[in-house]
């Protein structure tokens, strides 16, 4: 019987993807026969509506010295960064040396300006490969995970938070009562709480079921942020979208009763259960979606390739794990994945062994067509690659649906 990590209800899982990899395990041929595999199941409680993995791997299994993400690969998403961070300086740090405290701050993409502007600020990130291009950078970072007991120690030296804030890594912690008991000791009674993460409405909405991966042990809503932080008296005090990431949702919470709550949550709120997100039927209709993207993606991919056409794939997100392994989509039907992550070059996809390539290799001969795994990052690919499609090449996008870019 499997329980719900937020409430402890029983749960079931309403998809299962199969068996995955690690999302971000981009491995070299000699660690093909020891590559790791879980069962990736999606469940949505009845009780409170979290939706979340059945099972995820170990932390230390994803996130380590070998973490392939770095923030700073994204132009888009530095200038999206700063002006979060001038938002959060503008609007809530009032009283005199404020601390931001920030968690998963990965290369330092959000911390840089803080430290820029000369505000006390400290990052905490357990992948020391990431965190130590934030130390370089001369940004103060904790090599460690996030939990209530850290919380205490950094108390202890440093004071409390006037704001702790987080991009894309408060759904990626299982243990997330933990982090809020942490974060509501850490944060000072007039203090603010920001961070943001992939949105469940849009994942739903737009079938992008490839924000489910190892990583995201959980899908968002305001519903289901503002359950677990009234455990521990705060609240969310707004809610604001974001088109990170496919369509994020950034939830600003404070202390009960310290500020007032926003309209803009309220009918957030409401929205919710006109779009079904606490309604078990919204995932059975989620599932069948999955299912027919994926066959979708394949059957192009399979009828591309009776044409002879070459096809190519750009960008080997984390994402692009799931959609391959999901869809049984193999070098076969892609000859390669290019990326601009140089610890992902000249290694392989996990689970299906895709070559993954720099972005050079692309520029030196297009391939009729590219799988545009970022789609998140389209404006600024699309727009750097405009040769591409003066050469006659095309883009493949499958999100909200299979479909080539005309
Ligand atoms: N905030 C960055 C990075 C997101 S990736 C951005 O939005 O671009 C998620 C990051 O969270 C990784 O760098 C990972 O190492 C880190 N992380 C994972 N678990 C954590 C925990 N318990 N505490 C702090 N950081 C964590
Ligand atoms: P993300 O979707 O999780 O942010 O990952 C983006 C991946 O795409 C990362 O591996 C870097 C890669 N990338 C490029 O190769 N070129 C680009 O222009 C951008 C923005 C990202
Ligand atoms: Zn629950």
């Amino acid at each position: 019987m499997n329980k719900c990590l937020i409430c402890n209800s029983e749960i079931s899982p309403f998809i299962s993807y199969g068996n995955m990899p690690i999302a971000n395990g981009f491995l070299s041929p000699e660690k093909f026969q020891e590559e790791y595999f879980f069962e990736m199941q999606l469940a949505h409680c009845p009780n409170c509506n979290m939706v979340q993995l059945i099972e995820t791997p170990d932390q230390n299994m994803m996130f380590n010295e070998t973490y392939a993400f770095y923030s700073g690969t994204s132009q888009a998403m530095k200038i999206h960064f700063k002006n979060f961070a001038e938002d959060v300086k503008d609007k809530y740090l009032k009283e005199s040396d404020p601390l931001v405290i920030e968690i998963g701050s990965n290369d330092g993409i959000m911390l840089q300006n803080f430290k820029d502007w000369g505000i006390r600020h400290l990052g905490i990130e357990p992948s020391s490969n990431v965190a130590a291009v934030a130390v370089k950078k001369g940004i103060n970072t904790i090599v460690s995970f996030f939990d209530e007991s850290l919380a205490e120690k950094i108390i202890i030296e440093n004071g409390q938070a006037d704001a702790f804030i987080a991009a894309n890594v408060m759904c990626h912690i299982p243990y997330l009562h933990s982090i809020v008991a942490g974060i509501s000791k850490l944060v000072k009674k007039s203090g603010i709480v920001i961070f943001e993460d992939p949105y469940l409405g849009d994942v739903i909405e737009k079938t992008s079921y490839d924000q489910v991966y190892d990583e995201h042990t959980f899908l968002f809503s305001v519903t289901t942020i503002n359950f677990i932080f009234n455990k521990y008296n705060m609240e969310v005090i707004d809610a604001i979208p974001q088109e990170t990431h496919g369509g994020s949702m950034r939830y600003i919470i404070g202390h009960v009763g310290e500020r007032p709550v926003s309209e803009r949550a309220l009918i957030q709120i409401e929205r919710e259960k006109e779009l079904g997100l606490n309604d078990p039927e919204t995932f059975v209709k989620f599932k069948k979606n999955c299912e027919i993207s994926k066959q979708e993606l394949k059957a192009l991919l399979i009828k591309l390739k009776s044409e002879g056409k070459k096809v190519a794939g750009y960008a080997a997100t984390s994402k692009s794990t799931t959609i391959l392994n999901y869809s049984d989509i193999g070098s076969d039907l892609i000859e390669y994945i290019c990326d601009n992550t140089p610890i992902k070059q000249g290694k392989y996809s996990p689970g299906k062994h895709i070559p993954i390539v720099p972005i050079e290799t692309f520029k030196d001969t297009y391939p009729d067509y590219a799988v545009l795994f970022a789609y998140n990052h389209a404006k600024e690919i699309i727009a750097k690659e405009t040769e591409f499609i003066k050469q006659g090449g095309k883009w493949i996008m499958f999100v909200p649906n299979v479909h080539i870019v005309e």
